[in-house]
Order: C-alpha cells, then structure tokens, then sequence
C-alpha cells in the first residue's frame, strides 16, 4: 500500500487532529503517503484531497478542532455519491481510506467497503456515544472543559445561594453530564437513559440544603428536554425562586485537547494505517480496559447499543440520598 487517505466526518471532537498525526506519521513511517480530504464525505465526493505534511500535523496536534474540516453531507447515503467518491480515490490512486467521526462517519466507511474499497474508522466524538468502545475522542477534553464552566458557576451561585440547572452536550447519551455531574458535585444528574421524576430532584436539592450546602447543582444532558423548559417545571414543583438555567453547548467542543485525548487519538490513528497493512476493512478501533480493541462496524452497530456508566449514575444517586445526620 502505497497512498492511503484520511478525513473527519459528523461533529468535531478535541483530538482529532492529534489522530490525523498519528496517521500521518505511522503512515510515513511504512514509506506511504497520507492524503487528507477537505471536509469530510463531501470532499471525498469533490476530490478535494491534498498530501499532508509532517509540519502542519506538527503545529495542528494540539489544538482542538479539525484542520482538515468537518461536514454534514447527508448525501452520502446514496449509493451514486458513494461511487463517485471511489472512483475519486482511485483517479488520485488512493488505495484505501481512514474515517475520523461518529457511528454515521462509520456507517459512511462501511458503504466503501461494501463497494470494495477498504475503509476503517476512529472514533470521534464529544458524546462518548459509540457502541463497543468505553472511550471516545473528544470526551475527556469535553468533560473538562463543562466542569470548568459548572465550577465558575457555582462560584457565584455559592455567594448568591442559588440552585443552578447547567445543560452539558450529549444528544442521545448521558456520558458528558454523568461524569461532569460526579466530578461536579450535583445534587442530580438528569440523563436520557433513565427515566427522572421532578419531586424527586426537588428531594434532592433539598436534603443537600439541610446537609449544609450554601448552593444547588443540577446537571442536564441536553437530549432530556431545554434547559428552560426543566427549570419551568423544576421551579413549580419545588418552589424555589433561586433557581437559573445555563446552556453550556459548542464551547463543550473546544479547546486545547487533554493529554489522554492526544495519546489515545495518537495510538489509534498509528494503529488504523496498521490495520489497512494488514488488510482489515469495515471496522473501527476503540478502547476497552485502557487497550486497543478492534469492532466489526456491521455487528457492533447492530449488535450493541452504547451503554452510560450507570456505576456512576448510581453512585450519584445514593451520595445526594442522604438518611442521617
Ligand atoms: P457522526 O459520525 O458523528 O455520527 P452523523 O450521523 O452526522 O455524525 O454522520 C456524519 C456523516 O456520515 C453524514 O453527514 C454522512 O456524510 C455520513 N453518513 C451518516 N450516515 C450514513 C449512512 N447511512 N450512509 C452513508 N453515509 C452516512
Ligand atoms: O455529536 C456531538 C454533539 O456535540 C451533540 O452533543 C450535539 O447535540 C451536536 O453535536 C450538535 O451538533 P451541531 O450543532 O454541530 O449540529
């Protein structure tokens, strides 16, 4: 294998371009070249790929965002937009195909290779979302950077005695708010994947009160409902006038991505060219137990579904449950 190319596809994610470096340089290592293509799987349909260097991965690995862009192009389910993109590759004798993103980004890659072109994914996203796989790009950085933002808003709820209801990313997962929630204190985490009654918050918020604290905590993913709509409720049921909602969204996206960031995208962007060496196709890696694993995009995608941490859901609930003094 001589020229192989990358892309980033779906939401950014803090890392990815500490990915694209891990491939561009294993890549050299092997003696191949590395093209990236510009915005995702519309690029890949346009032709618009370009050789990267050592210099620019050098200067970019740090920084959060995408240098090679990122698009929406739901397009890319049709069939004539997934030959084109081939015929694309193959005119600039590309000979397979690495794809940063989330489980849409892979069910892109799985089409290629459904087609014949050999194509393998990384996962990337903020949300933590994907099946198989405890970890994904993005998500620690992302999980930081709400905590940083929820500790400066507790720092004036404190002096104002106030109850705070902070909206995290995580459209159909839980992760962002269940760790930020843990890390943060809440008084309660209120997620997609389990069902919450208000009364029982409003219990909540109270007993921490009771216990001593000057301020209330409420952490809410945003696929649950608004931020506004869940104080409004919240408000009525439990009367407190104190409370103030806060949407955190795309700032959970940016930054200088965290060291475990960069050294997981490192190791699997190296590892996915490894993979094309060796001749795999329609899967992605991930990370289980801290190492490496491997997942068949066609029966983990079928076959799983992303499962929060519900250890750390649970541990929330019993420590804002308090019985005695
Ligand atoms: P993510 O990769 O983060 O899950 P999306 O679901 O938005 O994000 O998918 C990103 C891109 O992947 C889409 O804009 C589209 O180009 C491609 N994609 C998603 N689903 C499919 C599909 N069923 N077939 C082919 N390409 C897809
Ligand atoms: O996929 C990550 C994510 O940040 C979700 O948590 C959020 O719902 C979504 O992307 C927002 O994406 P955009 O505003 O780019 O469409």
């Amino acid at each position: 294998m001589k020229r192989i190319a990358v892309l980033t596809s779906g939401g950014d994610a803090q890392g990815m371009n500490a990915a694209i470096r891990g491939v561009v340089e294993q890549g050299l290592h092997h003696g191949m070249e590395v093209y990236g293509v510009t915005g995702g799987f519309k690029g890949l349909v346009e032709g618009d790929f370009r050789l990267l260097t050592v210099s620019e991965c050098q200067d970019k690995l740090k920084r959060g965002g995408t240098f090679l862009y990122s698009a929406r192009f739901p397009e890319f389910s049709q069939e004539t937009y997934q030959l084109q993109a081939i015929e694309q590759m193959k005119d600039h004798e590309i000979e397979a195909l690495i794809v940063i993103g989330g489980d849409g980004s892979f069910t892109g890659a799985l089409k290629l290779t459904e087609h014949g072109f050999p194509a393998v994914g990384i996962p990337g996203t903020i949300d933590n979302d994907i099946p198989g796989t405890e970890y994904t790009i993005g998500f620690d950085t992302a999980v930081n950077v709400a905590l940083d933002e929820i500790d400066k808003i507790t720092d004036t709820a404190a002096s104002h005695n106030r109850t705070f209801v902070v909206e995290v990313m995580g459209r159909h997962a839980g992760d962002i708010a269940t760790w930020a929630g843990v890390a943060a204190g809440a008084d309660a985490i209120i997620i997609p994947e389990v069902p919450f009654k208000m009364e029982d918050v409003a219990k909540r918020v109270q007993t921490g009160r009771k216990f001593g604290k000057d301020h209330s905590l409420i952490i809410l993913a945003e696929g649950v409902m608004s931020v506004d709509s869940f104080v409004e409720v919240y408000r009525a049921i439990s009367h407190d006038t104190s409370v103030r909602g806060v949407t955190l969204a795309h700032v959970q996206r940016g930054g200088n991505p965290s060291a475990r960031d960069r050294v997981f995208a490192t190791l699997m962007g190296a590892r996915a060219v490894d993979l094309l060496i060796e001749g795999q196709s329609g899967v992605y890696l991930g990370v289980n137990g801290e190492q490496l694993k491997t997942y068949d995009i066609v029966e983990t995608l079928k076959e799983k579904s992303h499962q929060v941490r519900r250890d750390l859901y649970q541990l929330n609930l019993d420590l804002t449950n308090k019985k005695s003094q």
